[in-house]
């Protein structure tokens, strides 16, 4: 579906984004496991999330919305039924690594396949330590789907100590998720910190996640109780507007209850960092996750270096980070950032290509970009490489871009920003 964007003066007034992405998928993930009903305020309908909804609804569990909240009708950590096909994960790496980590303490054998980009994203990652737990997983070339996550006959699996070689929360949680089932304790040793909604939603639901430094340590419990969760809005869709509001002449936007979560908002430290006028007032959190009303104003930005253990907690956010430095005085470097390579697209090649497309300086390193700024951008038709992060990014390039610029398959954005257009057309000026 092609959409067109015109250049806006300014982002103007108060909004409110969709609900957090990964709080979403663990929302009803940890739920189905849980014994009686979950509530998820806020829950995001972006595909991703429905498809994770549908892979459990494939293995037996009732979902329903209620009041725009969804209900997932827990049946405890032993209540999945076998599927009657493959269970399909769609577009979604953060789907198909946290349910291997379900699947591989079930007693049934179940098959998990994807989209043709999922399908070349790696799953080593993850075979290597469920493995290790005693899980039997086979998968194409050893490394990619479709996998076969065979039953778990002994009826459970054994605990494991292990030192994550790559700062990934898919697979940080991948290992907690098989922790449940496993016999003994589990210990996840990390370089880096990565998101943790893992370990908080966990806790909230009754489950036993101590974290002292880097290390966690994962106990299995009897079992997990179903709770009322408020999903906040992701810091990672604020993260077009926020970007957007900065570039435009005009702008003062507030953002209402986001996820403020630290291992989320290196966004937000590095704005600050490039001189943007952004200002954060928490809201009162009783446990769970925290969240703040965000002001954004139009800002001047110069350029600045990003790399080391920042990188985690800002990952997703690389792509619209790199079209503001295009906006910056001065020189960007990103480094440290080759994990971009394995996401919806190879990111480095597709913010460079498409970012080049719109007129930007911005060259690719093996780890990260460099880009030059200010330059004045010029609109682009663009195909997004089934990536939405890429899509979101070029719609926003065409606010501050000169003349029109076309998204040639506009649809990917549904997979975490659903209504986005709609909300750009009532913020723009
Ligand atoms: C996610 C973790 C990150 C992130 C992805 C969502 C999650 O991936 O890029 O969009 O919900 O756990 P990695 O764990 O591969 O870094």
């Amino acid at each position: 579906m092609k959409v067109a964007i015109n250049p806006a003066q300014g982002l103007t007034g108060e909004v409110r984004v969709p609900g957090d992405k990964s709080i979403s998928h663990r929302g009803i993930m940890l739920g189905a496991i849980s014994q009686g009903r979950t509530r998820l305020r806020n829950f995001l309908k972006g595909q991703d999330c429905i498809t994770t909804a549908e892979a459990f609804e494939s293995m037996g569990i009732e979902t329903r919305t209620e009041d725009g909240d969804l209900i997932i009708c827990g049946k405890g950590l032993h209540g999945l039924l076998p599927p009657s096909k493959a269970i399909y994960a769609g577009n979604s790496g953060t789907t198909a690594r946290l349910i291997s980590g379900i699947l591989a303490g079930q007693s049934f054998t179940s098959t998990l396949d994807g989209d043709e980009s999922l399908r070349k994203r790696p799953m080593r990652r993850i075979i290597l330590p469920l493995e290790k737990m005693g899980a039997q997983i086979g998968a194409f070339n050893e490394d990619f789907l479709p996998l076969n996550i065979r039953a778990n006959r002994t009826g459970v699996l054994k605990g494991i100590d292990y030192r994550l070689p790559v700062a990934s929360a898919q697979v940080k949680s991948a290992i907690i998720l098989a922790a449940l089932y496993a016999e003994g304790k589990t210990k996840i040793r990390q370089n880096a910190i990565s998101r943790d909604h893992t370990e908080i939603m966990l806790k909230q639901l009754g489950g036993l996640v101590k974290s002292s430094g880097m290390t966690l340590t994962i106990e299995p419990p009897d079992q997990l109780y179903g709770q009322d969760i408020d999903v906040p809005g992701d810091i990672s869709s604020a993260a077009y507007l926020i970007t957007a509001a900065m570039l435009t002449g005009k702008s003062q936007l507030l953002i209402k209850n986001v996820g403020t979560n630290p291992t989320r908002t290196g966004i937000l430290d590095v704005y600050e960092k490039m001189g943007a006028t952004i200002s954060t007032n928490p809201k009162k959190q009783d446990g769970g996750e925290p969240m703040a009303d965000i002001l954004i104003k139009s800002s001047d930005l110069k350029g600045t270096t990003i790399g080391g253990d920042i990188i985690p907690r800002l990952i997703d956010e690389i792509p619209i980070i790199a079209l503001a430095a295009t906006q910056a005085h001065g020189t960007t470097i990103i480094r440290d950032a080759q994990e971009l390579k394995v996401k919806e697209s190879n990111r480095i090649d597709t913010v460079v290509n498409m970012l080049n497309s719109f007129g930007a300086d911005i060259t690719a390193t093996h780890d990260g970009m460099v880009i030059k700024g200010p330059t004045p951008l010029s609109g682009a038709a663009i195909y997004s490489s089934m990536d939405h992060r890429i899509a979101l990014t070029c719609a926003v390039a065409g606010l501050i871009a000169e003349g029109q610029t076309t998204i040639l398959d506009s649809q990917w954005v549904d997979i975490s920003y659903p209504g986005f257009f709609e909300t750009i057309k009532k913020l723009r000026s």
